[in-house]
């Protein structure tokens, strides 16, 4: 190559990364709501810290008044993947974080099998308060939580749902399904106006009573893990 043909080639590109040339050489469409968008990230911290304000404002709620503390999240708001088990348990009520006591110690060994972790999946319960002697949380508790974990799937904006357990399923998915049936399928869903893909699984603690069916757990965490390729 001449020098005269080098330093012109030298000078363009020198050009090109000043006016950042990936934009002219990309085939790919800007994404304008980059998920790092300081105003979005702003958006949603404000969003979630508005709804568990809310729900501290819950009145008349037995859960409420037999409750330490509001479980309201743990992880990641900027998550592909959303988690959603039945309630708080005890150890969850002390420390005010869903999936902290064993269940919670074999959801983090189940997650980090397929590279998931607490820093990129977002977890929450269908309940925030727990349900006194750990009983599941009634129908009418459920509906009345319901509108709060639909706004936390709004303002999250999941690719993905895992349903853990028939009070989350059931929930989300308004049937009377046993898991047995409904475990290891996709469902498209749609929340608030959100299409999301969500998948049923068995929850940890009844992993912990059956570990036998571990090995179906195993294959839905799979197809969570295929389906993250999408994304
Ligand atoms: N079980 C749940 O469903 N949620 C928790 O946070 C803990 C145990």
């Amino acid at each position: 190559m001449s020098k005269n043909i080098n330093n012109k080639l030298t000078k363009l590109i020198k050009y090109y990364s000043l006016i950042n040339h990936n934009l002219i050489f990309s085939r790919n469409s800007i994404n304008r709501y980059n998920k790092k968008d300081p105003i979005i990230q702003k958006d949603k911290t404000l969003n979630l810290q508005k709804l568990r304000d809310k729900i501290s404002e819950i009145k008349n709620c037995k859960l409420k008044e037999n409750a330490s503390n509001l479980v309201f999240s743990d992880g990641n708001p900027n998550s592909k993947v959303m988690i959603i088990g039945e309630g708080p348990g005890a150890n969850e009520d002390k420390e005010g974080f869903p999936f902290v006591g064993r269940a919670g110690q074999l959801l983090d060994k189940m997650l980090h099998a397929i590279n998931l972790n607490r820093k990129n999946v977002y977890i929450t319960n269908v309940v925030n308060y727990r349900p006194p002697e750990n009983r599941k949380p009634t129908e009418k508790e459920v509906e009345r939580y319901l509108p709060y974990l639909k706004k936390h799937i709004e303002i999250i904006k999941p690719k993905i749902i895992l349903l853990l357990g028939s009070t989350a399923m059931n929930a989300i998915l308004k049937n009377a399904d046993v898991i047995s049936k409904m475990r290891g399928k996709w469902h498209e869903i749609e929340i608030n106006n959100l299409k999301i893909y969500s998948i049923i699984s068995f929850h940890p603690a009844y992993l912990l009573r059956q570990p036998d069916q571990k090995k179906f757990s195993w294959i839905d965490l799979k197809m969570i893990r295929e389906k993250l390729k999408k994304f």
